[in-house]
């Protein structure tokens, strides 16, 4: 039996064949059933190496958390000695203090169920504003964040002749710096204040457009909202193009289409979340650092 094992969900086979592959790991997917009343049964292989990688992005991360809590005491008892968990989304993180006296402080409390069942979680572009580190959120633990952002900058400079990158907002600056680093892009961010779910306000910052190309790049399209506010004030300004590069593809609902009708001509995202726009593999990058552990 090999040392270690990828265990992954089949709604995420692209991405955790490629990672098997990067890491030279035998890949088994968990077998999954939903009973009529809405109960899971799950299955894991009926005996595991010593280190297990458990694959589990958390877009959609309700279900997906009693997933790993159930999974992950189920892998030690099937004989895992090391639990790594690869999760490239990692979900709950704008949640980072109580907006409101009385609400429930999420991100805290998912990390520390996280970093209850596993011994080391690796993510890519985590939302930490607030809280500045993946150690500071999983104290004891080993935890690491990787970005994409250099990819994601190398490969708008391949679609475009000298694009401007905008960040919507304060938060996406350390996401925009990293990305035009890669090429040395011109770059600018935002601001914004989010009035609701579906409803922001965004200032760009005073560039002149005229002519140029210009990419909105963010770490994640929800409702697309942000993204949406911030294209039509690009085009408006008179910029040539407006395309979108994000590390979270996870557009809801009408999101990508309401983008499209907005103007938006190409929309790039990367495999951490599986989605049509996806054009950049963060495979490597997780199969490195967890090498690297
Ligand atoms: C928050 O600041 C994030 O970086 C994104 O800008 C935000 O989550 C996008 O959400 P939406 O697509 O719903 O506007």
């Amino acid at each position: 039996m090999s040392e270690q094992i990828l265990l992954a969900f089949d709604d995420e086979a692209p991405l955790a064949q490629a990672l098997a592959q990067a890491l030279g790991a035998p890949l088994a997917f968990v077998q999954r059933h939903q009973f009529p009343d809405g109960e899971l049964r799950l299955r894991l292989p009926e005996s595991l190496p010593p280190r297990v990688l458990m694959l589990r992005g958390l877009q959609r991360p309700n279900e997906k958390l009693l997933e790993l809590a159930l999974c992950a005491p189920a892998a030690r008892e099937l004989g895992a000695r090391e639990l790594v968990l690869l999760a490239p989304y990692l979900a709950y993180m704008r949640q980072d203090m109580a907006f409101t006296p009385g609400e429930v402080v999420s991100q805290r409390h998912v990390a520390a169920l996280l970093g209850g069942l596993f011994d080391a979680v690796l993510t890519v572009d985590p939302h930490l504003h607030r809280v500045h580190s993946m150690e500071e959120l999983f104290p004891g633990r080993r935890a690491l964040a990787l970005s994409a952002a250099p990819l994601l900058g190398e490969w708008v400079a391949g679609q475009l002749d000298r694009p401007i990158l905008i960040g919507p907002d304060e938060e996406a600056a350390q996401w925009v710096q990293a990305a035009a680093a890669a090429r040395g892009l011109e770059h600018g961010i935002g601001r914004k204040h989010r009035l609701g779910d579906r409803e922001v306000i965004l200032e760009l910052p005073p560039f002149e457009f005229g002519a140029r190309a210009v990419v909105l790049l963010d770490d994640v399209a929800s409702t697309g909202q942000t993204l949406i506010a911030a294209a039509t004030q690009a085009l408006a300004r008179g910029a040539a193009s407006v395309d979108v590069a994000v590390t979270h593809a996870l557009f809801v609902g009408d999101a990508l289409a309401q983008l499209h009708e907005a103007g938006v001509r190409h929309v790039w995202s990367t495999d951490a979340v599986p989605h049509p726009s996806n054009v950049v593999s963060v495979a490597p990058l997780l199969a490195q650092a967890a090498l690297a552990l």
